[in-house]
């Protein structure tokens, strides 16, 4: 019994994934676009963590730091390398290291950290050293990387542990840095390295067990009501102070320091008067511990207050599987800063202390105030000059109450599967006059994810697979003047265009895209950048809010294929869509079908399960797109089916059919599939390809399954399927579509490389674009693809019934 139970609990799994396929669209990224060879990419042998990266356009290079390496590459194009140094660390040095116990080959080696602009021509260099942090200063002439050997230490610029994330940043001549100080990594600090050297208290209350992420500089001096400084912000996360929780709980903040500050003369000498944090919001749909920032980036504006910083956040328990994208605008961070109020520790018990709002008197100058009219109206004109009761009430309070709260008043984006890792941010000038906000975010599994949010909809334009392996992008890096971004991982660094429009090859499927670089140029036929348009003409179209295709010429009716019916077999009707938020609709004559017991709907056609000679007719696939409210329908195939005559099927010249020796009794597949010239169908991708085959396997697996269970239910009869037992698993597409959700969160195949993936020896195969000619034999092989669904099952599949449930 415990078996079938088992076999019930697989199978009606397997039957969920498989329907659950139909759930796809809303928030799935419109376009995959897999691995292509044509990506400009650098590696060399030998060489890996390719994690740092300085863009000088001035000197026409990119430099990239990676383990004991430094690159100067071409900007245009990183596959050529201009220069290279190596710093190795040298055999004293890692003997040292791995005396202390740490791996000589992984942690004794010298990782390049950080990477600075000092001047015209010298860049300053720090690695880590095997443990043992150490800086230099290097110049880029006459095509030449030279490093001046001059072997600074490195302590507190750049962490020892090279698995350490650390953030760093040069203003003028000053490093900021924050990191560890020590070999432990157990003493965090924030540092200002300068002729006035300046850093944080090591108290738990300024800097807890932290993980600092990014640094950026705000210059609001500029045209100030109140003489305020500019300003260094600083993200990270730590342990939380301020929640009573039986465990520890990490939360995210933004800090900031003043760029004049200069410490306190007795109190808080040589340590920052500046220091405040808060709190980020980033509150997830579903109730959950609070994300954590994995990365940022400032989208600056010509006016800082309008500049916005736009963060990715990660889930804090390994459970879930929902990143996030918030946005914060530098006013609010300013505001809470500047005007909030602040946090105090109460002690409640003996050992226990508690953080509320402090709701006493806040001493004048206020703490944490950069020294503004107001203080200098007082007499000081540094912070030297500041009062000790203000710097001591600083010095014990560095926590604001409230939170900085989402521009948007919630997540831009919400996205379950591969975790999000960095992200970057362009502004995009559209043939309508109007600026967007494009981000482009890495993925824990070696995507771009190109998102834009028009009026509160996020829309996933594409996602590009950047890597060919699934390696987490460790930095991304956006030139918008070139129109070019940058990623490196592990294993190598990679540069994409930040559009292909060429991709977008009907004017239907250009405007659908909805990307502000590209347009539709009735002029040429052609899907083009609107860089290369300006001054736009009056022949050039997007659609950007509302996807409105009305104006492209009306697409050529697709012609019939032909195609044998052979009694008895299933039979495979292939239809590729353009894009993954469409779906099929299958017409037999005028009759809508659906997937039962006679029909399977996949994303990459129909299935006829043991056709009959009632089966022959006319089959349209539609490809049904839902943008922006607007339902948009065009017929992508159309089959007639027609009863085989002649006594050797064999014989069959029908194009883009095989046939299978149909004496066996058991049901073999045939499938058809419009062939590769036809011009009816230019939508055939090598992604969907490998999809519709892994479908086109759970579909046979599910009827497998089905059949296994009515024989051990004893409910099989007359040969009909019995399918309906399993009711309450499946999910008509009816249910689906009314949880249209304005965030992107319910991605069923959010990534479909790794459904790929766990295919096995399926995914080693190359796919050719069209793989018409693939009988899927369940009988012969369907050990091969019963492991990997299971697999997908126990990851996905209990996940997301529940999910379910829970909307
Ligand atoms: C650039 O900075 C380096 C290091 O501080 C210095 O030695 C060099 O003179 C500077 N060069 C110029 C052109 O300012
Ligand atoms: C460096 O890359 C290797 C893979 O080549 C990886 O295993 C390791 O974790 C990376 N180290 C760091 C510090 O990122
Ligand atoms: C502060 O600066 C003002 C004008 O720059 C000057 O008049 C004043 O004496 C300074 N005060 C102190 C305490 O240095
Ligand atoms: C743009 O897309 C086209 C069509 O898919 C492809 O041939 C071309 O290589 C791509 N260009 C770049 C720079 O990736
Ligand atoms: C799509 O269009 C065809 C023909 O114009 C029509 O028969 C079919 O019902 C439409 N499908 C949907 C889902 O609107
Ligand atoms: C089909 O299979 C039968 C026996 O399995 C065999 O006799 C026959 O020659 C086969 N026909 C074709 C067309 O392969």
């Amino acid at each position: 019994m415990s078996l079938l139970k088992a076999l019930s609990i697989v199978c009606g799994l397997m039957l969920h994934v498989s329907l659950g396929a139909l759930n796809t669209h809303y928030c799935a990224p419109r376009k995959t676009v897999p691995y292509q060879n044509e990506l400009k990419m650098f590696r060399e042998e030998g060489i890996s963590n390719y994690s740092t990266m300085l863009m000088r356009d001035d000197l026409g290079v990119l430099l990239l730091g990676a383990r004991e390496a430094i690159y100067a590459l071409d900007i245009d194009d990183i596959s050529v390398r201009k220069s290279v140094v190596y710093q190795r660390v040298t055999e004293e040095k890692q003997r040292e290291c791995t005396y202390k116990g740490k791996h000589a080959e992984v942690e004794c080696r010298n990782y390049i950290r950080t990477l600075h602009r000092v001047n015209d021509t010298a860049m300053y260099v720090c690695g880590t050293n095997a443990f043992s942090p150490t800086c230099d200063y290097m110049t880029f002439v006459s095509g030449q990387l030279k490093l001046q050997g001059k072997q600074e230490e490195g302590k507190g610029k750049c962490p020892f542990d090279p698995f350490q994330r650390y953030s760093s940043l040069m203003v003028g001549n000053d490093l900021y840095s924050a990191t560890s100080i020590n070999f432990l990594g157990s003493e965090p600090v924030v540092l200002r390295s300068s002729n006035l050297a300046l850093r944080t208290e090591f108290k738990s209350s300024w800097l807890s067990e932290p993980n600092f992420v990014y640094m950026d500089f705000v210059g609001e001096s500029f045209d100030s009501s109140d003489g305020d400084d500019d300003k260094v912000y600083l993200f990270f996360s730590e342990n939380a102070m301020e929640y009573d929780f039986y465990s520890k709980v990490t939360v995210s903040r933004v800090a900031r320091v003043c760029k004049g500050d200069m410490g306190g003369q007795r109190t808080l000498q040589r340590k920052w008067t500046s220091f405040l944090k808060a709190r980020l919001d980033c509150s997830l749909p579903e109730p959950s511990l609070p994300p954590i920032v994995q990365d940022v980036f400032l989208l600056k504006h010509e006016d800082w207050r309008k500049s916005v910083f736009y963060a990715v956040f990660k889930p804090q328990s390994s459970l879930s599987q929902v990143s996030a994208v918030c946005a914060y605008s530098v006013s609010d961070i300013r505001n809470v800063f500047n005007e909030g109020k602040f946090k105090t520790p109460v002690a409640v018990e003996t050992s226990h202390v508690k953080w509320v709002m402090y709701t006493g008197e806040v001493p004048v100058p206020r703490p944490g105030a950069c020294v503004n009219d107001v203080a200098r109206k007082m007499g000081m004109n540094r912070s030297l000059d500041l009062p000790d009761k203000t710097l001591q009430f600083i010095r014990d309070r560095p926590l604001m109450d409230e939170a900085v709260p989402p521009l948007t008043g919630g997540p831009l984006l919400v996205k379950r599967g591969a975790l999000l890792t960095r992200i970057v941010v362009d502004s995009v000038l559209a043939l309508d006059g109007q600026r967007y906000t494009v981000m482009f975010i890495g993925t824990e599994n070696g995507f771009v994810q190109k998102a834009v949010n028009y009026a509160g909809e996020m829309f996933i334009i594409e996602e590009i697979q950047l890597f060919e392996n699934p390696e987490p992008i460790s930095i991304l890096r956006l030139s918008s003047t070139k129109g070019l971004l940058y990623a490196g991982s592990d294993f190598g660094a990679v540069q994409m265009p930040v559009s292909n429009c060429s991709r977008y090859d009907t004017c239907v499927d250009c405007i659908l895209a909805r990307d502000p670089y590209c347009a539709w140029d009735f002029s040429t036929g052609r899907c083009s950048s609107v860089h290369s348009l300006t001054p736009a003409p009056i022949t050039a179209m997007q659609s950007l809010k509302e996807g409105d295709v009305s104006r492209c010429p009306q697409p050529d009716p697709v012609a019939a294929v032909d195609f044998t019916l052979v009694p008895q077999n299933n039979i495979q009707l292939s239809c590729q869509l353009h894009s993954n938020l469409a779906q099929l609709v299958w017409r037999l004559s005028d009759q809508t079908l659906h997937s039962n017991h006679k029909y399977y709907i996949y994303s990459g056609g129909l299935l006829i399960l043991g056709a009959s000679e009632s089966d022959a007719g006319l089959y349209t696939c539609d490809s049904v797109e839902q943008i922006n409210g607007r339902t948009y329908n065009r017929t992508v195939a159309v089959y007639r089916l027609q009863l085989c005559s002649g006594p050797r099927v064999g014989d069959s010249t029908t194009p883009g059919t095989e046939v299978t020796n149909s004496s066996d009794s058991s049901p073999r597949v045939i499938t058809a599939a419009p062939r590769p010239e036809d011009p009816s169908s230019p939508e055939t991708h090598s992604d969907t390809g490998r999809v519709t085959r892994l479908e086109v396997a759970v579909g046979l697996l599910s009827v497998f399954c089905l059949t296994l269970m009515g024989v051990i239910f004893g409910i099989w009869s007359g040969g009909r399927w019995a399918c309906f037992r399993f009711a309450p698993v499946l999910q008509s597409p009816s249910e689906s579509e009314g949880k249209r959700q304005p965030a992107c969160e319910y991605m069923h195949i959010q990534n479909r490389t790794s459904e790929v993936k766990l295919l096995g020896p399926e995914s080693g195969r190359p796919c050719t674009a069209n793989n018409n000619h693939t009988a899927v034999d369940f009988k012969g092989n369907g050990e091969h693809h019963f492991t990997p669904m299971a697999n997908i099952s126990s990851l996905d599949g209990l996940g997301y019934i529940n999910d379910e449930s829970e909307i």
